[in-house]
């Protein structure tokens, strides 16, 4: 259906429920058929919800994602829509303005009811604006474990008596499943709580593959680093999520690498020199000279110690996002190309950089660290040995083919 009939129709009897569904999950489902055949609903609209900036989702999963995996629940259901208006924006999902936007699209004979749990019921009067909410739709309950029919109907009481509306509390089996329950299922397995679609896409994605809650890691940087860091890092998870889609990398291995990424940069050159010790990380002369070239290696210490991250994937691209080594990864590469060419940055010759993007990450990666080595070089620094080897040896990769392709043009 057309985003713009969603709420069309005379006559119509729409159910709406709202979400991050990260992911959707077996209950969302079981709430919209309850409603659908309690309340002898038309549709039932899936509304996807905003995240405001630097309230990442839980495992960052990007909007997109949430809607794929909307799709793909409801695949086959003639009766259930998604409604992804807000779920790109970066502003405060309130329930009550997405409603007021509903209505100016809905026929005045048409009438709304928002689905929601029991659970959500008791923290109703919580919302913004609960008076203007009821006085837009009807609240269709759904039961749940843990709120007996007599508690939400106390609710419903109190709470039609201070706001007004309507409040239905519908006796239908109770479902509980929540979405922190649903992300820790491993994908391998097949779960009864999530569409097998579903679960294969979450799978085939890398979708909460790792079990690190950015939240705590969040908390700790906003504790620690500057404003501008701050959006630096914010923007380095958005390109190296970006980068890693396009370059088949796993998103969310790159969205975690890019968050930590800088995890350090607010100690002092002795605690990272210790850091990186700790790590093991060998510690030569040009460190000893240069600590905050080791900004990497003490990251990547913190993401270990503090934050329990033991993929060793994600651990290095923190490790040498600063001086690369010999080998590296895909993820490595992303990272080093993500924390130069994010959005917040600005120097010469970025947007230059920036459309290398089509011509794959070897050659973004060699031009970003020819980029570096001029930095380092023009602001007199000392540049670490690692940075000339691995530069001298991505040219010695490109003259090797450029040579073999000439040969096998002339044979
Ligand atoms: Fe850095
Ligand atoms: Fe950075």
């Amino acid at each position: 259906m057309n985003k713009n009939q969603l709420y069309k129709g005379k006559n119509k009897k729409i159910g709406i429920l709202g979400g991050t569904f990260n992911p959707v999950h077996n209950g969302h489902i079981h709430m919209a058929k309850c409603a659908m055949e309690k309340l002898g609903l038309d549709r039932v609209v899936f509304m996807a919800a905003g995240i405001p900036p630097h309230k990442m989702l839980a495992f960052n999963t990007s909007p997109e994602d949430r809607i794929n995996m909307l799709k793909l629940a409801i695949r086959g259901n003639d009766q259930f829509f998604i409604d992804d208006f807000e779920a790109g924006s970066a502003e405060k999902a309130y329930s009550y303005i997405s409603l007021e936007r509903i209505h100016e699209s809905l026929n005045e004979s048409s009438a709304l009811y928002f689905i929601i749990g029991a659970d959500s019921l008791m923290q109703l009067d919580k919302w913004k604006r609960p008076e203007k909410l009821l006085s837009l739709c009807t609240f269709a309950v759904i039961p749940r474990d843990g709120y007996t029919k007599v508690q939400c109907e106390e609710k419903i009481d109190e709470l039609t008596k201070e706001y007004g509306g309507e409040i239905l509390y519908l006796d239908c089996e109770k479902y509980n499943m929540s979405s922190t329950v649903a992300r820790d299922y491993d994908y391998d397995e097949t779960s009864s709580n999530l569409d097998e679609n579903v679960a294969e896409y979450i799978r085939l994605n890398g979708l909460y593959s790792n079990h690190y809650d950015t939240e705590e890691i969040e908390k700790y940087l906003k504790a620690n680093l500057s404003k501008k860091r701050l959006e630096h890092v914010y923007g380095t998870v958005k390109c190296a999520g970006d980068l890693a889609k396009a370059y088949g990398a796993n998103i969310q291995k790159a969205k975690l690498a890019a968050l930590l990424h800088d995890c350090a940069k607010h100690m002092s050159n002795e605690e990272i020199l210790f850091l990186s010790q700790e790590y093991g990380f060998e510690i030569d002369e040009i460190y000893q000279l240069q600590p905050e070239l080791l900004h990497g290696a003490a990251g990547a210490y913190i993401s270990k110690n503090v934050f329990s991250v033991d993929d060793q994937e994600i651990l290095d691209a923190i490790s040498y996002h600063t001086v690369p080594r010999l080998e590296m990864s895909k993820l490595d590469k992303i990272i080093c190309v993500a924390d130069l060419l994010e959005e917040t940055r600005e120097y010469p010759g970025i947007d230059k950089l920036r459309k290398l993007q089509d011509k794959g990450l070897d050659i973004l990666f060699e031009k970003v660290l020819e980029r570096v080595i001029i930095h380092v070089v023009e602001r007199n620094q000392l540049l670490h040995t690692n940075s000339v080897v691995v530069y001298n040896n991505l040219l010695k990769e490109k003259r090797k083919s450029d040579k073999l392709k000439q040969t096998q043009g002339e044979e």
